[in-house]
């Protein structure tokens, strides 16, 4: 069990103690405490202050009526038409193996073998499920929106990981929301000129599930900063 449940003090402890949790505990959310989270991200930076974000949040029946419906659909495979494509393709290196080893970390911890591409794929299905938690948030955009614009998004689901973990909870990212852009324009209020960026689980991490014990690898310092001067 190594998933830091304590709640930040700090952006370093934030910022430290931040996984993406993929096994959420079915404990509720607090809706003021969503409420809080989200009212502090409002603060966000963005270029030209144009917050291009649309944040939809889910809880209760409205977030199983949405996931159960991506559910079936997967399971069906029934496919949709997805926002973006995930990486550049072909991946260059050392991206492609910084990809390849957390895809086997990940797996290695469930303990799914490689040639069992049924089990890696099911265990893919949790997307679909918001990993278990007790709120989902899908973030759409304008489609005319501009490379920089999707850099403020980046940086606004920053401030949610960050404050999520101040308040004790913990998040997952998910970019896996771009696969669903018809179920989403159909549980959710968004005009035709909006698409989906991207979603994220939100909830209390279960400390007891292996794969939150997952620290993904990173670069070294000298890897990929530069520093220049005397
Ligand atoms: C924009 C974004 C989209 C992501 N999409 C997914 C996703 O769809 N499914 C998933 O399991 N993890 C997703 N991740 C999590 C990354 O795999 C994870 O951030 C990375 O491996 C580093 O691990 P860490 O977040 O645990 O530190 C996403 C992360 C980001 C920042």
């Amino acid at each position: 069990m190594t998933l830091n449940t304590n709640a930040s003090k700090s952006v370093t402890d934030a910022l430290m103690t931040r996984v993406t949790v993929r096994d959420f505990l079915e404990k509720p959310v607090a809706s003021d405490v969503i409420k809080t989270v989200l009212d502090t991200a409002r603060r966000t930076p963005s270029g030209g202050n144009l917050q291009p974000w649309r944040v939809h949040v889910m809880t209760g029946g409205k977030l199983d009526s949405f996931r159960d419906e991506c559910y079936a659909k997967l399971m069906s495979g029934d496919m949709e038409q997805m926002t973006f494509t995930p990486y550049p393709s072909p991946l260059w290196e050392p991206q492609r193996t910084w990809r390849y080893k957390l895809g086997e970390d990940m797996y290695g911890l469930l303990g799914i073998p490689r040639e069992d591409k049924a089990a890696r794929m099911m265990w893919l299905a949790n997307n679909v499920k918001f990993f278990g938690a007790p709120v989902g948030i899908i973030i759409t955009g304008n489609k005319a929106l501009e490379m920089p614009q999707y850099l403020d998004v980046g940086i606004y689901l920053q401030s949610l990981m960050l404050l999520a973990r101040e308040a004790g909870l913990h998040t997952a990212p998910q970019g896996w929301w771009r696969s669903w852009p018809d179920t989403a324009r159909k549980h959710l209020d968004f005009p035709d000129d909006e698409h989906v960026l991207v979603g994220m689980s939100l909830g209390y991490g279960n400390p007891d599930a292996k794969v939150n014990d997952l620290i993904a690898d990173r670069a070294e310092l000298d890897e990929l900063v530069y520093f220049y001067g005397d």
